[in-house]
This record gives structure tokens, C-alpha cells and sequence, in this order.
């Protein structure tokens, strides 16, 4: 999505913008071309060669300069630019912007260019909680810029506060959704749900699955970079909240079950790549179950222990009954939806270890879906917790696309691609 993306960054003086460094570092390695504007007192902070160093292009700071090169090239820039963010963008330089002032290179092509404003505001706690600041941001907001907020935590002074610089990630998520605001899924609500559930069996243990997470993370993603506005539900994993989607934490199938039954009326498409337990423990014990001793010698018994399990409900297989205005069993009352407001396409995904095509193709006519994603999870190439899936494809209408082995990343995009057309 990068590639080619003509991105100026503009860098003010602000304690933070060492940190600009590594952002502009990852746009150039992803095929961006950076145009990197510093202020005056950011040079005070980080020298230019720096910056042009990890831009791999000139950068840009004095207007003035004798050659009249930089005062040629501002107007061209601000032309061709297609995203202009400001990191750190400090209180200063909000302020020049929100009042149209143009006494630097990069207040005048913030002015001249018609590209998107994306401001990343870096600063001590208390300047950036004045009303002067926010007022000002107020204004830049209203004026369409996008504003990533500052995070909470240590600030250069050494206070706790909110003003800290956020990590290149963030930024370049919020990029991301910016450059992709208009695109294929612009205008749509989709639900992703994510990682394996755990079904608690004492106040310590439960019952899990192997699911990282990173295929329902990378379609959340993806349908963020394509303007969608992405819930996602997620279980329990060692992946970040990916900035600019709507997260929600759950624990248990039934926690998850009922999130999705939340924001299914009003949504454009399901995708459930979740690893949803198909069962659960029949009872959760109060206090921690202990080993087994006999009570004479104290010693550990060998018995067994065994736990009663209960079926889960199960999510897309409630939501096809529901549609075709059916009735639940009677453990499985849970999705209510009292009207969909459109056609709610549905993504199911089979994690398999034999008979992947039979049990996918069931799957999907049982779930009446429209979509079915399915992966050999025995492959050491695809399933929990590897970067890269190879799987097949079933579509509502019997035909079936076996995909070759590919990032994460690009099943999440190849899958979108399919649901799009499905979206009308
Ligand atoms: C050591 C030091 C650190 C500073 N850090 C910040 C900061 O993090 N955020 C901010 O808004 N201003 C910060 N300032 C103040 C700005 O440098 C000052 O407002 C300057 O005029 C900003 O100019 P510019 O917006 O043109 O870059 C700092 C100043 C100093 C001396």
C-alpha cells in the first residue's frame, strides 16, 4: 500500500522527534517515497542528515535558502504530496496551523497542499491539556486533519502524563487508515473475531487452543487499510490492539457469542477466523482444585480426574437459524437479532487436521455461509501460529480455490477481495 506513496513528514522541535527516525525509516523500507520538512528548532533536536540518510532523499527545512531551490520546490511538494504527518507535531506548530500561518517550509506547505493532515501532538502534560491546545486541535480536527492522540505514560521530564510520543506501529497504522480511508470497504461495518477462547475451569486453569490470533488481527487490519470500520472481538493473545479498529476483549465463547450478537444488526460482514471452543467445562470450580492426597500419608494419589464438559454454542451455526427465522436448540438461545439493517455476509473458517475438503464443505452448507476459509492445520506452513496460511477457499455456490502458501497478511487481503464483490 506504501509503495511509491508520495508522504512528506514533517518534523518539529519537539524532545520526541529522535523518535520521528524509526518512522521514517520503516515508510522508506516499505517503498514510500519521504519527503522529510524539518522546522528550524528541529534541527536544534536531530540533524537533516539524519533524516536523509534513512529518507534516502534531500531534506527540506530553509525556505529562504540563496538558491531559491527550496522556495521552487515547496509549492511542487506540497502538489504532489499525498499525505502530509506532522511527528511530533508540537504546540507551536498546532498552533501556526490551526491559524493558517506560514512562517517555515512546513507551515507554508501545510497551507499549500491538499493532501490529508495527519498530526502525531508530542509534549509536556500540561501544554498539551491547555484549552490553547486543544482549542487548536479542535480546529484542525474540524478542518478534516487527522489527529493521533498522544499516549499516557513517562514523559521526558520524567511525570507520568499524557503527551508521549506513540510507537512507530500506531503511526503507521494511522497512516495506513488514512491512504486507505476511501477504499473498496469505505462505508462498511465489519466484524472480525479473533484468537482461541479460554473456558475457565477453576480460577487458574482453563481450556484453550493453540490460535495466536494473527490471521484475525491481519483481516482486521487489512479491512482497517480499505475503510472499513473494523470491530474486532478478540480472545486472549500476545498480539497489540492494532490502532484504529474497535476492539473487544473477551475471554469465553459465550463472552464472544455475545459480543458478536452486540454488533451483528448493523453490520456488513462477519468474519469469524476465531478458534471458538466447542466445549466448555459443565462447572467452574470456585477455589483452585488441589492434587489428590490420601488423608493418612499425605501422599499424592495417582486417581484420575477427569472434567464434564458441555457443549458451546455455536456462533455462525445460531446466526444461520436465526436468519432463516428458525428457532434455537435449546442451549443455543443466544444470538438475538431483531432486524439486520442489510445483508450481513458470513465468513466462517475450519481449522482441519484430516478430511479438510468433506469436513469445509459440510461446514459451509451447515452454516449456510458464504464464504469458507479453510486451513490444514497439521502443515507446518499454515494454522496457529505461523506467518504465513495456505488455504482453500469454498464459496456458497460450490466452487473451490486453492490458495497457495502466502503471509498472513495476503489470505487477509485475498479473502477481502472475495467478500467485496459479495458486499453489492
Ligand atoms: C529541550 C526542549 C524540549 C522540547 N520539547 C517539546 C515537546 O516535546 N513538545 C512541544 O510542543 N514543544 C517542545 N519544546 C518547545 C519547542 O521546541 C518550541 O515551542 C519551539 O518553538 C517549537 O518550534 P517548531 O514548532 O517550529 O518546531 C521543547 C523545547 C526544548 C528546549
Amino acid at each position: 500500500m506504501l509503495l511509491n506513496r508520495r508522504i512528506i513528514v514533517g518534523i518539529c522541535g519537539g524532545i520526541a522527534s529522535y523518535k520521528a527516525i524509526d518512522l521514517v525509516s520503516k515508510l522508506q523500507q516499505a517503498g514510500a517515497l519521504v519527503d522529510v520538512i524539518m522546522t528550524e528548532h528541529a534541527e536544534e533536536f536531530v540533524r537533516p542528515l539524519t533524516f536523509a540518510t534513512m529518507s534516502h532523499r534531500r531534506v527540506y527545512s530553509d525556505l529562504w535558502e540563496a538558491s531559491g531551490e527550496a522556495a521552487e520546490t515547496h509549492i511542487k511538494l506540497a502538489e504532489e504530496a499525498e499525505l502530509l504527518v506532522i511527528v511530533p507535531a508540537t504546540a507551536n506548530t498546532i498552533a501556526k496551523l490551526a491559524h493558517g500561518m506560514t512562517d517555515n517550509m512546513l507551515t507554508a506547505v501545510a497551507l499549500a497542499t491538499r493532501a490529508p493532515l495527519l498530526l502525531a501532538p508530542a509534549m509536556y502534560t500540561n501544554m498539551y491539556t491547555h484549552p490553547a491546545t486543544q482549542a487548536n486541535l479542535a480546529t484542525l480536527r474540524e478542518r478534516g486533519a487527522f489527529v493521533v492522540e498522544p499516549e499516557v505514560g513517562r514523559l521526558a521530564s520524567g511525570a507520568i502524563g499524557v503527551g508521549r510520543f506513540p510507537e512507530t506501529a500506531t503511526l503507521l497504522g494511522a497512516i495506513h487508515q488514512v491512504l486507505g480511508r476511501h477504499g473498496d470497504l469505505a462505508g462498511r461495518r465489519v466484524i472480525v473475531t479473533a484468537g482461541g477462547t479460554q473456558e475457565p475451569i477453576d480460577p487458574v486453569r482453563y481450556v484453550g487452543n493453540r490460535s495466536s490470533g494473527k490471521m484475525g488481527y491481519n483481516l482486521a487490519v487489512e479491512a482497517r487499510d480499505r475503510g472499513a470500520h473494523v470491530i474486532l472481538v478478540s480472545g486472549p493473545v500476545a498480539l497489540p490492539p492494532p490502532f484504529g479498529v474497535e476492539m473487544h476483549l473477551v475471554e469465553t465463547a459465550m463472552q464472544m457469542r455475545d459480543a458478536v450478537s452486540d454488533f451483528i444488526t448493523d453490520a456488513d460482514a462477519l468474519i469469524m477466523s476465531a478458534a471458538v471452543a466447542d466445549f466448555r467445562p459443565t462447572r467452574v470450580a470456585e477455589q483452585k482444585i488441589k492434587k489428590l492426597r490420601t488423608e493418612a500419608t499425605g501422599q499424592h494419589r495417582e486417581d484420575e480426574f477427569s472434567i464434564d464438559l458441555v457443549a458451546n454454542p455455536d456462533i455462525l451455526g445460531e446466526l444461520a437459524l436465526a436468519l432463516k427465522g428458525g428457532h434455537a436448540g435449546e442451549q443455543h438461545t443466544g444470538i438475538s437479532i431483531p432486524q439486520l439493517k442489510r445483508r450481513l455476509i458470513r465468513v466462517g473458517f475450519a481449522a482441519e487436521t484430516e478430511h479438510l475438503v468433506e469436513h469445509a464443505q459440510a461446514k459451509l452448507q451447515r452454516k449456510q455461509l458464504d464464504l469458507l476459509v479453510a486451513n490444514d492445520v497439521s502443515r507446518t506452513d499454515s494454522g496457529f501460529g505461523t506467518d504465513t496460511n495456505k488455504v482453500l477457499i469454498f464459496h456458497a455456490d460450490g466452487a473451490m480455490e486453492d490458495l497457495p502458501v502466502m503471509p498472513k497478511t495476503g489470505v487477509a487481503a485475498a479473502i477481502w477481495d472475495r467478500v467485496v464483490p459479495l458486499l453489492g
